[in-house]
C-alpha cells in the first residue's frame, strides 16, 4: 500500500460547468470553490500532508478581465473569511507562483502565510501566477549564481516548492489530458489521475476512489518488479 503524502490537482471545468447549468463562467468559479473545501476536509480525513491546487496559471491573465478580478475577489473573500478557521484546524497555507500582485493582495497572501506558519496537520500550497517553466529559469539562474554545484540536491533548493516533497499523485478534472506548466519537475513520477467531471461536480467519494486506486498501484521509480 502506498502511503499518501502529497497531491496535486487542477481543478479544471469550471467556466464550463458554469456556462451549462448558470450561464456565467464566474459561478462556476464559485461552486468551484465548494469543491475545493470538500477536498481539504477528505485530505484531512486521509491524514495527507501537503496538498497543491493550480488557481491561478501564468497564461491565465490571457482571460478576459472581469474573469480576472473575479477570481481574485474569490480568492481574497476565501482568505479573509477563512483564515482563522484555517489555522484553527492546524493548516498551513502557502503560495507558489510570482508574487507580483498588487501591495494589497500580497500582504494578505503574505499575513496568510505567516499566521499558519508553524501549523503541521496539513500544507495546502495554493499555485497563483505560477507557471512551471519561469519556476525552473528562475531556479537555473539563481543556482548558476552560487558556488554551488549543479545537480538535483542543488537545484530543488532554489524551486518554489522547496522543502516540500514531491506529489505521489496529480489529479485533473475536467476531461482535459494535459499538465499546463504545472509542477513538470515535481510531477516526474507522479502517478496522473485524468478525471471526466468538471471541478464542481469532483466529489468527496471521487476523490476516495482515487486515493485508494494510487495506495495500490505498484511504482516502480524506474526499476523492475522484483
Ligand atoms: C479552471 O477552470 C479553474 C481555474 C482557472 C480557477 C480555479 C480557482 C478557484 C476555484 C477559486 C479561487 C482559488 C482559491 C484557492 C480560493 P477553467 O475556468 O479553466 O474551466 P474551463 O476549462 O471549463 O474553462
Amino acid at each position: 500500500m502506498n502511503p499518501v503524502n502529497h497531491v496535486a490537482i487542477i481543478m479544471d471545468g469550471n467556466g464550463r460547468w458554469g456556462e451549462k447549468y448558470k450561464n456565467s463562467r464566474n459561478a462556476g468559479h464559485k461552486e468551484g470553490l465548494k469543491t475545493i473545501e470538500k477536498i481539504i476536509k477528505t485530505s484531512i480525513k486521509h491524514n495527507i500532508k501537503f496538498l497543491t491546487l493550480y488557481a491561478f496559471s501564468t497564461e491565465n491573465w490571457k482571460r478576459p478581465k472581469k474573469e480576472i478580478t473575479y477570481l481574485f475577489n474569490l480568492l481574497e473573500n476565501f482568505l479573509k473569511n477563512k483564515i482563522d478557521d484555517l489555522y484553527k484546524q492546524n493548516i498551513k497555507v502557502k503560495f507558489i507562483g510570482n508574487k507580483n500582485f498588487s501591495n494589497q493582495l500580497n500582504k494578505l497572501l503574505n499575513s496568510a502565510e505567516k499566521k499558519t506558519l508553524n501549523n503541521k496537520k496539513l500544507q495546502i500550497n495554493i499555485a497563483l501566477n505560477y507557471g512551471s517553466k519561469s519556476e525552473l529559469l528562475i531556479a537555473f539562474k539563481k543556482l548558476q549564481k552560487t558556488k554551488f554545484k549543479l545537480n538535483e540536491k542543488n537545484f530543488v533548493k532554489y524551486l518554489q516548492t522547496k522543502n516540500i516533497p514531491d506529489p505521489d499523485f496529480l489529479i485533473r478534472t475536467g476531461n482535459t489530458h494535459r499538465l499546463s506548466n504545472f509542477l513538470l519537475w515535481q510531477l516526474a513520477y507522479a502517478e496522473i489521475f485524468f478525471v471526466k467531471k468538471l471541478w464542481p461536480e469532483f466529489k468527496e467519494k471521487d476523490y476516495e476512489k482515487i486515493i485508494q486506486k494510487f495506495k495500490s498501484i505498484k511504482r516502480n521509480f524506474g526499476n523492475i518488479n522484483v
